[in-house]
């Protein structure tokens, strides 16, 4: 048996970014400006939020050196990054063939480096994930344009039934987003999986192996939760807006890696202080010490 602890993750920070070019001719979409931070630390904080602090980040070739530069090796934000390349985006199911060293025997999960999710209960939902062992667990969302995505079928009892890979007419409005939690038989089932008709190994074909051997738990994330596009000129700005209604109306940031690991009790008073120092001028830094003075005065609404 695993400990919940050892679960490791994986943040996909791979492709081509075409729907976003020429913002991302040189620099990839993960590192795109949301609002007030770059896009992967969104899924990053997904990842802490769900208790993770092992995390695989894979790159393209070009990339691997500014996503170095932005993370380093994770121990500023009490965290462990390592790095690995994904030469061509060949699908998701590679970021467990790439990450079979990493992942070792222990549980995983996966996130796409430009997925964004917020809202209420999310954390105890994302920690519930990470406390199954066995099995899987895939978040399904409700959108206008199902078509996009992998589409759930759910039966009246909410149980999933079929998931079908970009279908062109979809059974539901519920789409499969980008944050996949697995038991370790993922790395075995992952190499049995064949490159489909667009050259893909689909992460749909993994989930539907898992829905065979009824281990696949689908949770549904409702109206109260935000999961935000940002691949394309629009959706990126409107992502941008979203982050910055919310924050400028509650004083709080949303994906926030230093506060984050600083609420978990990962890094101390004194260490938030001293990241907090070197970002002082944009106004970052000082939401950091913000916060530290809101515990002191024994604010609790925030905790
Ligand atoms: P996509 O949105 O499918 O691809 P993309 O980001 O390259 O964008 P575009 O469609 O504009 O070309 O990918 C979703 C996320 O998953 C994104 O963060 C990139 C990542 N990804 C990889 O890193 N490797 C892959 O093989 C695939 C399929 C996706």
């Amino acid at each position: 048996m695993h400990s919940i602890s050892s679960r490791k993750g994986i943040i996909l920070a791979g492709g081509e970014g075409q729907r976003l070019k020429p913002l991302t001719s040189a620099i990839s979409k993960q590192l795109m400006p949301v609002y007030d931070k770059p896009m992967i630390y969104y899924p990053l904080t997904t990842l802490m939020l769900s208790g993770i602090k092992d995390i695989l980040i894979i790159t393209t070739p070009k990339q691997q050196n500014i996503f170095k530069s932005l993370l380093g090796d994770g121990r500023k934000w009490g965290l462990k990054f390592s790095y690995a390349i994904q030469e061509k985006p060949e699908g998701i199911v590679q970021a467990i063939l790439i990450g079979e060293k990493f992942i070792s025997n222990n549980p995983v999960a996966i996130a796409l480096g430009d997925n964004l999710f917020h809202g209420n209960d999310f954390v105890s939902i994302l920690q519930s994930a990470n406390a199954t062992e066995k099995g899987s667990t895939i978040f399904a969302y409700p959108v206008k344009d199902p078509e996009r995505y992998g589409v759930v079928e759910f039966d009246k009892n909410h149980k999933a039934i079929t998931i079908e890979e970009k279908p062109k007419n979809p059974i539901s409005q519920f789409a499969v987003t980008g944050l996949y939690f697995y038991d370790n038989s993922v790395v075995k089932r992952a190499k049995e999986i064949t490159y489909s008709d667009r050259g893909e190994l689909e992460i749909t074909s993994l989930n539907q192996m898992y829905l065979k051997d009824n281990l696949l738990k689908v949770a549904v994330l409702g109206r109260g939760m935000a999961w935000l596009d940002t691949g394309t000129f629009n959706s990126l700005q409107e992502a941008s807006s979203y982050i910055r209604t919310l924050e400028e109306r509650q004083g709080l940031k949303v994906g926030c890696p230093e506060e984050v690991a600083w609420r978990k009790g990962w890094i101390s008073d004194n260490h938030l202080r001293e990241l907090a120092a070197s970002l002082t001028k944009s106004g970052y830094g000082e939401y950091l010490l913000e916060i530290l003075e809101r515990k002191q005065r024994g604010d609790k609404s925030i905790s």
